[in-house]
């Protein structure tokens, strides 16, 4: 690391913890434009498919090349925890977007952007982060109970969202846009578990890696998806009178 990154490399994790609870804050009173919250005003828009690949695959390119660019590729235990990444972001934004229905809503052009800034931002975070430290995660830290529980987390997490995910996309027939009540997995308990999955995805990540720009990721996943959830649920409630009264928002039992 040189002199110059040295200095901004912790200014700019704090200020991706900052930002975080700001966004988090923001995002109760403004639902990002997408989905089912779209809204006039908000400028041109794009095919979903191409939208989700443009906005996530910036995250493995940039984590991968500054992993790379530290002393990433000399360390062997260090590549657990980037096989977690890749295998996230593979999915994202490769296999997520193939899933989705061809004519699924458009995303506007600004909400990709953003995504893209942010993405960039986290996968030099992270992957930088990764590479300098690449000795730390030897054998020891492999066997050890951070990783060992923060990647059984991260697993366990992904799995809730991809099947959680499924059943949404399951919901509709080629060509249909209405929404339905979703149901069985999570759903039993929460009214978007594909949120929740993500969630337990980068707290598990954060764990195993035990580091400040990990933990950065999990409290901006938290800032985006806490209050979506809670602006999908009160939407859900409103459309559906027959809406399970026993579900929350995203943490059973609790909100
Ligand atoms: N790490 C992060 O910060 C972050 C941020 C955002 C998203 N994500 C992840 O990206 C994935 C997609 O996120 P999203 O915000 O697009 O999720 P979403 O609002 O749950 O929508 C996912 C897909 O399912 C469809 N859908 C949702 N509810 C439906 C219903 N009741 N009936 C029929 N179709 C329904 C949506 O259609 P419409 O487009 O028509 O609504 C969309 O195509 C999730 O796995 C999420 O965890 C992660």
């Amino acid at each position: 690391m040189g002199p110059l990154e040295t200095q901004w490399f912790p200014l700019l994790t704090g200020a991706g913890l900052v930002l975080a609870a700001l966004v988090f804050f923001a995002l109760f009173f403004v639902s990002a434009p997408y989905g089912r919250h779209a809204r006039p005003g908000w400028g041109p828009s794009l095919n979903s498919r191409l939208a989700w690949m443009l906005m996530e695959f910036p995250s493995p390119a940039v984590f991968l090349a500054c992993f790379l660019w530290g002393h990433g590729a000399q360390g062997g235990c260090v590549w657990a925890l980037v096989l977690l990444w890749l295998i996230h972001y593979t999915h994202r934004a490769f296999i997520f977007p193939l899933r989705l229905h061809e004519h699924a809503r458009r995303t506007p052009l600004l909400i990709v952007l953003f995504a893209i800034l942010f993405n960039v931002f986290n996968g030099y975070l992270n992957g930088r982060y990764l590479g300098l430290h690449a000795a730390d995660y030897g054998p020891a830290w492999i066997a050890g109970p951070r990783f060992l529980l923060g990647a059984l987390g991260f697993a366990a997490g992904f799995a809730i969202n991809l099947h959680a995910d499924q059943v949404l996309i399951a919901l509709r027939r080629p060509g249909e846009t209405a929404y339905k009540i979703p149901r069985g997995g999570f759903y039993r308990w929460v009214s978007c578990p594909n949120y929740l999955g993500e969630l337990i995805e980068w707290s598990g990540w954060a764990l195993a890696t035990w580091s400040l720009p990990g933990l950065s990721f999990a409290l901006w996943t938290a800032a985006n998806l806490i209050p979506r959830a809670r602006a999908h649920h009160a939407w859900y409630r409103r459309q559906f009178p027959d809406y399970p009264p026993g579900r929350t928002a995203i943490l059973p039992f609790l909100f």
